[in-house]
């Protein structure tokens, strides 16, 4: 899905990061991108790639130009329509609006996710944390299932208001709309779109239900503020509802259990880190930005030029999809010293893994408090954890960074 999404019904993934090791290791592609062709057209994809980190940052900080509305982008809605013709409903939130209608959407539930009312979920979070944990006897286990993917999403359920028993499906959704397509052939492109509309279709009716159960019986939660907020004396359609919920599901798990794992990737393959962090000789919310730099959950960014543009001295045409490649930016080293290292306290860290500007990332205050505690309560139970030899394989999606499965080896202190 979204604009957070490069995935368009094109072929959208770039030839170069198509197979496994490439999407696991895509920095050495990027560095060579940066030096030789910063700002580059791709005639497969019909897009445009941003590599530099001076280039991505002004193309999220320019949204006249580059705009985050994919109805922009001649022929898209048509790709994007379902059988009625219409294109899913997350496509009516903030992430797919430029400004003013934007600031109009995002205003409806900013106090939400405001660092003050994030702090207040911190107990919480740290409960849910530990439940989980008891599960986990020493051993080996996957980091995924048992913690980084049910804590983020329990706590985006019940600040919702949706049951966090329906994670298993949570999961299936939001793996279904962050996927890419696996084959360049019609008959898979055309399976591939069935499967996203239905998913679509699905969580359409599953939330429909839940704004109606909510309307009879408000509550303290967030579907109710939605329901019952005003944006220019309006309330929101159904659709801009359903596509509110869609859009806060889906952006407050995957990304952060992303974090998470790639998190601890980079922690354990630095001999004597995980002790420093306990110690709190390194701060663990430096390294936690550090691993945000590094391995970046979310690589790449969606945007259509309004008029013809020039970036680093390459004229790019008014209508044209263009990726800024977020990852690449974070490798830079004109902005990074040993920008190819994982440096863990390194200060300062601009990173752009939340993007930049408008559309910054709304949950950043809740991706943190939910990194730092999961985090830190698996160091201080756990007196050893290792990697497990594997074979780490990707998440399918062009966008999203990550790994399926991260199995580590834990001792109880
Ligand atoms: C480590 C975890 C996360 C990462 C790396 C991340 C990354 C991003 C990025 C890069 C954007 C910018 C999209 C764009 O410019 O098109 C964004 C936007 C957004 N994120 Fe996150 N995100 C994370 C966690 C969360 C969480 C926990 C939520 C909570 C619901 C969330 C909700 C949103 C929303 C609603 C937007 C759209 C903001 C707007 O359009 O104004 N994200 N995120």
């Amino acid at each position: 899905m979204s604009a957070a999404d490069p995935s368009r019904p094109a072929v959208s993934f770039p030839d170069a990061l198509s197979s496994r090791e490439r999407w696991l290791d895509p920095f050495d592609w990027y560095r060579e991108m940066r030096a030789e062709s910063p700002v580059r057209y791709d005639a497969d994809r019909e897009l445009w790639d941003v590599f530099r980190y001076e280039d991505v940052k002004r193309v999220l900080n320019t949204d006249e130009r580059f705009s985050s509305d994919p109805a922009t982008m001649p022929g898209f809605e048509e790709e994007i329509a379902d059988s009625e013709g219409e294109p899913p409903p997350v496509f009516d939130t903030m992430l797919f609006a430029d400004p003013p209608e934007h600031n109009r959407l995002r205003g409806v539930v900013e106090g939400f996710f405001q660092p003050r009312a994030i702090a207040e979920q911190a107990d919480r979070i740290r409960e849910l944390t530990e439940e989980y944990l008891d599960d986990i006897k020493g051993g080996e286990v996957d980091l995924v299932s048992e913690v980084a993917y049910p804590v983020p999403v329990d706590v985006i359920a019940m600040m919702l208001g949706v049951p966090t028993d329906d994670r298993a499906q949570f999961k299936r959704w939001s793996d279904t709309l962050i996927e890419r397509p696996n084959a360049k052939t019609e008959a898979a492109m055309e399976e591939f779109q069935q499967r996203q509309q239905q998913t679509q279709a699905e969580m359409s009716q599953y939330f429909a239900e839940l704004i109606e159960a909510r309307r009879a019986e408000p509550q303290d939660d967030l579907i109710t503020a939605i329901i019952e907020a005003e944006v220019d004396g309006h309330r929101l359609s159904e659709r801009e509802m359903v596509g509110f919920c869609t859009l806060l599901l889906v952006a407050g798990n995957i990304t952060t259990t992303n974090l998470i794992t790639n998190a601890m990737r980079c922690f354990t393959a630095q001999p004597g880190l995980l002790d420093d962090l306990r110690t709190g000789d390194v701060k663990l919310s430096t390294a936690i930005e550090e691993a945000l730099r590094y391995r970046s959950p979310v690589q790449a960014l969606f945007r259509v030029t309004t008029e013809s543009v020039e970036l680093s001295g390459q004229e790019i045409p008014a209508g044209e999809g263009v990726v800024a490649w977020l990852g690449s930016a974070n490798r830079d080293g004109d902005v990074f010293d040993r920008a190819d290292e994982f440096v863990a306290d390194r200060r300062p860290n601009q990173h752009l893994s939340f993007g930049h500007g408008t559309h910054y990332c709304l949950g950043a205050p809740l991706a943190r408090l939910e990194a730092e505690i999961i985090l830190s309560s698996l160091l201080e139970r756990y007196e050893a954890i290792e990697p497990v030899e594997a074979d780490l394989q990707p998440i399918r999606s062009s966008f999203i960074y990550g790994v399926e499965e991260y199995p580590i080896r834990v001792i109880e202190q």
